[in-house]
């Protein structure tokens, strides 16, 4: 079957550049993106495509050239997904906040939803993909309500998780490091992975597109984010060690790293890991393996997040030793808010529960981030319900530029590897700080040595 008609359900960070990218590489196909979210409808139609709600280093030009050719963004999903042969889930699947797997479980609520809109609204054959990170096993449970409350049509389920990562997401879609598709041993399951396999062949070589069967797919997923995150709270657990014995965690991240079983990436300790996903997926992992009572499994990864909660909460901790015990009414400037740079995404970012840490023992924070706005670091902080909206709002300053945020502060602290930090005139930041200034470098992505011969007091993660 070739596919000419292509739906996407939610237009986050996902779908909006997944479908930017096909709907770019694959001119004959037509794209629609559908989301509840009119205001991020809206966003997305922008006459201006600088101001799409996501940004991403490359999306704006793809997101100009494809729009209105074959990419289109509505909030009307019944008529996408009766026009489309092939549906894209794209939704969000959070932790569960309430019920069974409080907690732990990925809330399967709007995949629900979207599965009966599509059982109740199509009229012919689909092929609808999981492109959501799911639990294993969901598969199942949307065949059965699309076959329980469809109208009659035959549906095919595909696995097809999305490995982007934020900041990086244009370059990873245009060039992924492979592709992966589970589906049906069925002959149409068989057509329905091909029919999937040749619109990524459009741009992506065949040697990299596998293919598997649904459950292998859907627990790739969440394993490939496992060892994503456990490489990460190793090297932090490994910071913390080296910090004790005069090790120095980026000479030892280097020295293993070019162990080539290893390897060099994903070794930069840090603040700790935030995202929208590796705590969610794991968590979720956790859980699924407590549910086939897998309990030494589940301990195993679960001490992912018990080390990376360890690390963010040991950074907030140093600051107020190193200021002699007290942050109290100190300005304390922190440069980056977003979880990782080049995004403006900050769900679960370290900097939230630091600060969040620092207004428990008075601190005021200064921040400045040059993709996220006020009012976003703020909704994040009331998120965390720890005290009133307006208690945050007084303990939470924000500024324009950096030399702002960091005027009359008693320490700089770095939650971002935003590229920009490294250019400063740290000189006139110096200048403006109150003595001794310090610097808590929770990237590892300043010249320790330089800021030390301005006059710094320069702490690292892991040195
Ligand atoms: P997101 O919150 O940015 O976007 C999801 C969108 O779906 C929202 O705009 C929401 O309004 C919309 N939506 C929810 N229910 C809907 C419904 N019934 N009908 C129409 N629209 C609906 O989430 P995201 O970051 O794009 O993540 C989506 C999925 O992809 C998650 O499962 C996530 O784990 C996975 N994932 C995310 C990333 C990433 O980098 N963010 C990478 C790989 C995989
Ligand atoms: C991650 C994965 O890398 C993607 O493959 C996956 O598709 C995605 O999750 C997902 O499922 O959502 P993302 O969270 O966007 O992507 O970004 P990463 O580059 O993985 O960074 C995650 C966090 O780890 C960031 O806070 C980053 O600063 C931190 N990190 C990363 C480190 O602290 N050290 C490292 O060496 C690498």
């Amino acid at each position: 079957m070739k596919i000419t008609k292509i739906c996407c359900i939610g237009a986050g960070y996902v779908g909006g550049p997944t479908m930017a990218v096909i709907a770019q590489k694959c001119p004959d196909i037509q794209v629609r993106v559908v989301d509840l979210n009119e205001q991020r409808i809206a966003d997305w139609n922008d006459p201006n495509p600088e101001n799409i709600p996501i940004y991403e280093p490359g999306l704006s030009e793809i997101v100009a050239e494809a729009r209105g050719r074959n990419l289109f963004f509505s909030t009307d999903v019944d008529k996408a997904i009766d026009e489309a042969q092939m549906i894209f889930i794209s939704v969000n699947t959070p932790t569960k906040t309430y019920g069974k797997g409080k907690g732990m479980a990925a809330d399967l609520k709007y995949i629900e939803l979207c599965a009966r809109q599509i059982a109740r609204v199509a009229k012919q054959n689909k092929i609808v993909v999981e492109k959501s990170t799911l639990p294993v096993r969901t598969a199942e449970a949307i065949k059965s309500i699309l076959d329980n409350t469809g109208n009659g049509v035959q549906f095919q389920i595909l696995s097809n998780p999305e490995f982007l990562a934020e900041g990086t997401a244009v370059t990873d879609l245009l060039n992924p490091d492979r592709i992966l598709i589970g589906g049906d041993t069925t002959p149409e399951g068989e057509e329905a992975i091909e029919a999937l396999l040749n619109v990524y062949a459009n741009w992506v070589s065949k040697d990299r597109i596998l293919t598997t069967n649904v459950w292998s797919s859907e627990l790739s997923k969440l394993t490939a984010n496992a060892f994503l995150a456990q490489r990460i709270s190793s090297i932090n657990a490994m910071s913390e060690l080296c910090e004790k014995t005069g090790a120095d965690v980026n000479e030892v991240a280097k020295a293993i790293g070019m162990d080539s079983r290893i390897g060099p990436k994903f070794l930069k300790a840090s603040v700790g890991f935030g995202g929208s996903c590796f705590q969610k997926d794991i968590l979720n992992l956790v859980y699924i393996a407590k549910s086939y009572g897998l309990s030494e499994v589940a301990d195993y990864w679960e001490q992912v997040i018990v080390m990376n909660d360890h690390q963010k909460r040991r950074f907030s901790n140093k600051i107020v030793q190193t200021l002699y015990n007290t942050v109290a009414d100190k300005k304390i400037a922190f440069l980056g808010w977003a979880f990782k740079k080049d995004t403006n995404d900050t769900r679960e970012s370290a900097a939230i529960y630091v600060a969040d840490d620092l207004i428990n023992e008075q601190a005021k924070i200064s921040v400045y981030d040059p993709k996220v706005s006020r009012t976003k670091m703020l909704a994040d902080l009331n998120y965390l319900e720890t005290r009133s909206e307006k208690d945050n709002n007084e303990f939470l300053n924000v500024f324009e530029s950096a030399y702002q945020a960091c005027n009359g502060a008693h320490a700089v602290a770095v939650l971002t590897e935003w590229d920009e930090f490294t250019t400063y005139d740290w000189q006139k930041i110096y200048d403006s700080m109150h003595k001794p200034a310090f610097v808590f470098d929770g990237r590892n992505i300043l010249n320790a040595k330089e800021l030390e011969s301005i006059g710094f007091v320069y702490n690292g993660i892991g040195s």
